[in-house]
């Protein structure tokens, strides 16, 4: 039996892509595990008043439960429209499946309530991605589910597969690509990559300050990719860009993070104003999350319910993504 998202209030990401490429702003691809980031994340584009991209991974799937994620995304609509402002519609949220990487998952999640599904073959031969992606696309289709699909290989962790170097999109294949497979948005690889660490040192300078900017996005790669592909939605993956601030924070109360480098965030907000509608962003999450825990409980070593420390984690995590919304994705306002 299939349960269609219509029926749980979520939406596709067809229309949410339309106004995105018109209106020169990237919709946030957030991952959730659990209630609180869940809160966090329909908490903080409520109030920014941000369309919402809810991921779920594999990795998410075995630790929360598919059931479990599913009617927690439900609570989620109804959660979005108790918090709606008096006269506002609520946001309109999509339920995504992050890096799945075969039909079957794909397929499982079109069948139990997600709107828009990943189907990520970047690692498979150019052919074999082709083939898979387009059958994911058939299925999906059919019922009105989205389907994301990746061309390029991001350097670090693709969700359990670890790739050494990256391998940048090549723009002569993404016309090809997307008309085989008929994919609603392409993902690419132009110098983001999964993690924290997305950089080592070596590969950085150093600025006025001393401090380690990290090479810049080819953003050469990204305009010809619009040109082949004027008007279709591009997705960015691996774009935290690892605040200094939390990571100091982390360290200060007994973390152990080293060399911990993102995506300098004025490199995002010019993507986000070009061809890229999607970013997805879960690292600086976790990071935000660790470093208040962590002051929290250093701070008040006497706390031991839950509640005192998810608490300010929530909190941290919902100050950070109203802040990327509003200040690197260009998202607020636009639901
Ligand atoms: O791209 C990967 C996302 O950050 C999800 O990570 O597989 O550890 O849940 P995960
Ligand atoms: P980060 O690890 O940079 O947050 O990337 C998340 C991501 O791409 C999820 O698919
Ligand atoms: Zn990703």
């Amino acid at each position: 039996m299939v349960t269609s998202y219509k029926k749980l209030g979520l939406t596709n990401t067809r229309e949410m892509f339309e106004k995105a490429v018109d209106g020169g702003y990237a919709i946030p691809g957030y991952n959730f595990n659990n209630m609180e980031q869940l809160q966090a994340v329909v908490g903080a584009c409520s109030e920014t008043r941000s369309p919402l991209i809810l991921q779920v991974s594999e990795g998410a799937r075995n630790y929360a439960n598919e059931t479990m994620l599913r009617y927690m995304a439900e609570g989620a609509v109804e959660y979005a429209k108790e918090i709606a402002a008096a006269g506002e519609e609520p946001i309109p949220i999509a339920l995504h499946l992050d890096h799945g990487d075969s039909f079957e998952i794909c397929k499982d999640c079109v069948d139990n309530g997600f709107s828009s599904v990943m189907i990520d073959g970047s690692q498979l031969p150019y052919e074999e991605n082709v083939e898979l992606t387009a059958k994911v696309c058939d299925y999906a289709h059919e019922h009105a589910v989205s389907v994301e699909g990746e061309l390029g290989v991001l350097a670090g962790i693709e969700d359990d597969v670890e790739a050494e170097e990256s391998v940048y999109t090549d723009p002569e294949d993404v016309e090809d690509f997307v008309s085989r497979t008929n994919v609603d948005s392409l993902a690419i690889s132009i110098g983001t990559s999964h993690g924290a660490n997305k950089f080592t040192p070596e590969q950085c300078t150093r600025n006025d300050a001393g401090e380690l900017v990290p090479p810049p996005l080819r953003f050469d790669i990204l305009e010809e990719i619009e040109e082949k592909l004027p008007g279709f939605p591009i997705v960015l993956h691996g774009s935290s860009s690892v605040p200094r601030d939390v990571v100091d924070k982390i360290n200060k109360y007994g973390g152990q993070l080293e060399d911990a480098i993102g995506i300098p965030e004025d490199q995002l907000r010019k993507a986000a104003k070009s061809a890229v509608c999607k970013i997805n962003i879960d690292s600086d999450g976790r990071l935000a999350v660790t470093a208040a825990i962590r002051e929290t409980m250093a701070e008040q070593p006497e706390v031991f319910d839950p509640r005192k420390y998810l608490g300010p984690g929530r909190e941290a995590l919902k100050e950070l993504y109203k802040h990327k919304n509003r200040n690197v994705l260009g998202s607020a306002n636009q639901a």
